[in-house]
């Protein structure tokens, strides 16, 4: 049985391989994660490699963002007290999953070892690299998930109501209908399977001076009402800087939601899934006192992975748009994420990550 929120508890994992796998990527990652540091030819989108299907997806599909990805998965992992998937599933029933926009494939690979019986089907618009063998379980299918499911040539391996478990993450620079996608998502699960989605809230949060890490950096478990008045006390820590109001700008302006991560939980329940639960973790840029090790650490890989991601996602967002005082805004947005970067190691900044699972009602 895989565990349901009550059963895990954060701080229980002590990650061993987190330091290593710093080491390890920033051995093999050219661009240093270093304090603050953003690399100029990061933010050059010229130089990024980008999948070339009409999907919106609009993050590169190189090998420096697999080791983003990689390196940003590790980091949820950690945050999330070692555990990937959250959904109360049971092993012996557990014939059929999916990821959905699998990346580089870690999550599936998870999956696939979590659920050795079933078959783990991973989907993504770009070629899955090669990173870690491939288990005998696990199909790799290189797709737009849309296509693989609607008209006109719906494919066979992914016919409602044929799935246990539906699973999608980060798909926060990708979707532009969202409702579209859940629909597709709760057609696929069978009668009694889990849908479940990881995905964040783009808005910055900054934890005051005086408040102390343990009690904030605990996952939030939320109702659906919680969610939507934003009642809880880290609500109030909103502190969005100008340069991410420019992004959400552009995020919006391809269609993208940028608080996407805060809309699933209704979305769940729109769309008529039961047994909806919802928990908020902490997605934090920088370090402060009262974390662990292990959280330092988080904060220093997850603040890299931000700064390599930004200026790369800001310049690609702006291509095509050809307004010239629009160009200046996002110029000057990614002057302002250069600057403020460099205050990011005590800047007590954070983002919401948000997990959202939900049953189909049995027939
Ligand atoms: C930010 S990455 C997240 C990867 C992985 N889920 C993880 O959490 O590490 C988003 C991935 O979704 C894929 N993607 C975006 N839109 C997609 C679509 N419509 N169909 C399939 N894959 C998609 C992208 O190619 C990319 O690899």
């Amino acid at each position: 049985m895989a565990l349901g929120f009550a059963n895990t508890s954060y701080r229980e994992y002590q990650p061993q391989t987190i330091y290593n796998t710093i080491t390890l990527i920033s051995k093999q990652n050219p661009f240093k994660m270093s304090p603050g540091a953003i690399s100029p030819t990061a933010a050059n989108e010229v130089e990024r490699k980008y999948h070339s299907t009409k999907a919106a997806y609009s993050l590169p599909n190189d090998n420096i963002e697999h080791h983003r990805l990689e390196s940003q998965a590790e980091c949820l992992r950690v945050n999330q007290g070692g555990t990937d998937f959250f959904a109360p599933l049971d092993k012996e029933i557990v014939r059929k999953t999916i990821d959905i926009g699998c990346g580089t494939g870690f999550l599936t690979h998870a999956m696939a070892s979590e659920f050795p019986a079933a078959q783990i089907y991973g989907v993504d618009l770009s070629p899955v690299p090669e990173l870690r063998p491939k288990l005998p379980n696990i199909e790799y299918v290189i797709e737009n998930i849309a296509t693989l499911t609607d008209p006109p040539n719906p494919d066979d391996r992914f016919k409602p109501a044929s799935f246990d478990y539906v699973f999608s993450r980060l798909l926060i620079m990708g979707l532009t209908d969202w409702k579209g996608h859940l629909q597709r998502c709760v057609s696929m699960v069978k009668p009694g399977g889990w849908v479940e989605f990881h995905d964040l809230e783009n808005v910055v949060h900054r934890v005051p001076d005086d408040v102390t890490t343990p009690t904030l950096l605990a996952p939030h478990d939320l109702t659906l009402a919680q969610v939507k008045s934003k009642s809880h006390p880290a609500d109030q820590y909103l502190n969005d800087p100008a340069w991410n109001v420019t992004f959400q700008k552009l995020l919006r302006r391809k269609g993208l939601d940028p608080l996407i991560g805060w809309r699933l939980p209704q979305m769940f329940a729109d769309a008529g899934l039961v047994d909806i639960k919802v928990r908020r973790y902490m997605y934090p840029w920088g370090v402060w006192e009262g974390m662990t090790d292990a959280e330092k650490q988080f904060a220093e890989l997850g603040r890299g992975v931000i700064s390599q991601m930004l200026p790369s996602a800001l310049a690609k967002l702006q291509q095509g748009i050809g307004k010239a005082e629009e160009e200046g805004e996002v110029k000057s947005a990614i002057e302002d994420l250069h600057a403020q970067a460099r205050s990011w190691e005590r800047g007590r900044l954070f983002i919401w990550l948000y997990v959202v699972y939900g049953r189909k009602p049995a027939e």
